[in-house]
């Protein structure tokens, strides 16, 4: 089944939360995907969505790094942290 983002960037020190631990339930995970990568992953099921619903600078490339299952037809993604790109708070 191959690794899931999530583990994988923890793994590399990126900050990433996953404070529920891929159990879908705190959106910590939030993962912006590259406009050439999104359309290669699975869709998203409804309760990833209705999580994503719930987080922070959702875009409609956004996805839960621990929803993203990690195979060799997905090798090379690209994402980005949502924190990484907007964390100017209370702008
Ligand atoms: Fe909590 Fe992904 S780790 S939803």
């Amino acid at each position: 089944m191959g690794e899931r983002l999530l583990d994988i960037a923890q793994a590399h020190g990126q900050p990433l939360e996953g404070t529920c631990e891929g159990q879908m339930a705190c959106s910590t995970c939030h993962v912006i995907v590259s406009s050439e990568d999104f359309a290669r992953l699975p869709p998203a099921s409804e309760e990833e969505e209705d999580l994503l619903d719930l987080a922070a600078n959702v875009t409609r490339r956004s996805r839960l790094a621990c929803q993203i299952w990690l195979s060799e037809e997905l090798d090379g993604l690209t994402v980005q942290m949502p924190g990484a790109s907007h964390n100017m708070q209370g702008r």
